[in-house]
């Protein structure tokens, strides 16, 4: 395992994954990147719906997400903009059936649940709510949070995400958590009431002056309580947090690599023994309960994105049929409050995908799966070459076959038990890889016929 951001734990449930090569702002001309064709991405008719709720009550210490400590909030206005914006990106989306909704933060808990009802009333009312569609809300563990659950499920919410992080007191406080852990039980108890099998903890290790043996006894402790799913978050040290800060005046010490690689190792052992199957680099469920809107993320299909900061991917209808868009919402809730009362929506950047980018989503997204990224998956973004002509030549990426750490074969192409842990140090080799044969191919074609003619399809905008 290498680096605190082995876990990307941002992608895992904030959808700020943006590709980690070259952005091209739509207002650029595109770039030598651009030589080949753009595909049609599949199902551009449906779609999953994050929601950002960006308010928190305190700043958590080692906290840099998208996240505002208000004197007061504006219930309506936030309600009726996020309705608002919900609409517009709809409209302007081909999107015809939405198959999930996550509302997370900042701290969701903190809306009224008339908040939510209004904007699962508003996605119903301009596009296909699925029936039984998964609707996820991150909620913190407060008795404020907890007392209001049962208007959140009345509201429409029907999967609970929990934010527990710890079970230890002392470290709550170091973490600056604003509830404790009887909180976090009776918080877990109550929303296995309301949403039986359908409650997730987030817990998070690599906290200073944890080792081994507590995170191991930290964790059974918490298996005794929970439901089907467990989302494991490695402590990121993020510049400009207080935490970061402590840890760099030598205040505290967080658990250096070795240690957070072993607690990693332990934990996927202690959850896969007590039936927890891990689907995912972060994320263990028991009896199939996994995360249907963000297996969405990992799938690379499309989703969209609304509230402040909020990031999204979805092919819009001005850009034809086959573009699809990364597109982020403004990140300051006031402005991005006036932005969608003047025009509807807050989108302050779109960057459409050509073919490589989108490719490398599938890849570095569909690699965090332990089941991979099948050949049909595959297919679905690359109809011309399967993952045996980009991966299965010579060369690096084959060398980490051999290691036994990635396996490409009759099923696709995906990590092994030790090569999970290790994704993030084997994706610069695997993002070459794919990144040469998609050039070679675009000079390939390029010497059949004149460049322009791949670009057609691209929309000026
Ligand atoms: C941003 S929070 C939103 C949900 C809710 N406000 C909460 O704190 O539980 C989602 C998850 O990200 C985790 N997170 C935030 N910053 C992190 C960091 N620096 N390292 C690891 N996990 C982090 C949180 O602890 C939480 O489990
Ligand atoms: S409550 Fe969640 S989003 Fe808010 S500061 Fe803490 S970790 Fe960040």
């Amino acid at each position: 395992m290498k680096g605190s951001r082995q876990f990307c734990w941002s992608v895992v449930k904030r959808t700020l994954y943006v590709s980690p090569k070259t952005q091209v702002d739509t207002s650029t001309v595109p770039s030598s990147r651009d030589t080949s064709v753009l595909v049609s991405p599949p199902q551009s008719d449906e779609a999953a719906l994050y929601v950002h709720w960006p308010y928190c009550l305190r700043r958590c210490s080692y906290c840099n997400f998208n996240k505002y400590i208000p004197r007061s909030v504006s219930h309506s206005a936030m309600r009726e903009c996020l309705q608002k914006e919900t609409e517009t990106l709809l409209n302007l989306s081909q999107v015809f059936r939405i198959t999930s909704v996550f509302f997370g933060g900042g701290t969701p808990s903190l809306a009224q649940p008339a908040t939510i009802a209004a904007v699962l009333e508003t996605i119903s009312q301009h596009a296909q709510l699925s029936k039984g569609a998964e609707v996820t809300l991150e909620v913190n563990p407060t008795p404020a949070g907890m007392s209001k659950l049962k208007d959140f499920v009345q509201a429409g919410i029907n999967r609970l995400s929990i934010g527990v992080q710890s079970l230890n007191d002392e470290d709550l406080t170091v973490l600056g958590r604003d509830h404790s852990s009887q909180h976090a039980l009776h918080t877990i108890s109550e929303a296995r009431r309301l949403c039986p099998g359908r409650v997730s903890v987030d817990v998070m290790f690599g906290r200073p002056g944890q080792s081994v043996a507590s995170w191991e006894k930290e964790l059974e402790e918490l298996l005794c309580v929970c439901d089907d799913h467990v989302s494991l978050y490695q402590l990121t040290l993020e510049r400009g947090t207080q935490l970061f800060k402590q840890v760099e005046r030598g205040e505290l010490t967080v658990p250096g690599e070795d240690i957070t690689a072993a607690m990693y190792r332990s934990a996927r052992e202690v959850l896969e023994k007590r039936g927890y199957r891990q689907y995912e680099v972060s994320n263990f469920a028991r009896g199939g309960a996994v995360s249907e809107h963000n297996l969405g993320y990992w799938r690379a299909q499309q989703y969209i994105g609304v509230g402040p900061g909020a990031h999204g991917r979805f092919v819009p209808l001005s850009a034809g049929a086959d573009q699809r868009e990364a597109r982020t919402q403004t990140l300051e809730p006031d402005v991005w409050m006036s932005e969608v009362q003047k025009s509807g929506h807050a989108t302050r950047r779109r960057l459409p995908l050509n073919r490589l980018e989108l490719l490398e989503e599938v890849l570095v997204m569909g690699l965090r799966m332990v089941d991979g990224i099948t050949h049909q998956h595959w297919e679905m973004f690359s109809p011309s070459d399967d993952l045996h002509a980009f991966f299965g030549q010579p060369g690096d990426v084959q060398e980490l076959q051999q290691r036994g750490l990635l396996i490409l074969d009759d099923r696709g192409l995906r990590c092994s038990w030790e090569g999970l842990a290790l994704l993030d140090s084997m994706l610069p080799t695997l993002l070459v890889q794919l990144e040469t044969h998609v050039l070679r191919k675009g000079q390939q074609r390029n010497q059949i016929c004149p460049p322009s003619q791949h670009r057609e399809g691209r929309q000026a905008r």
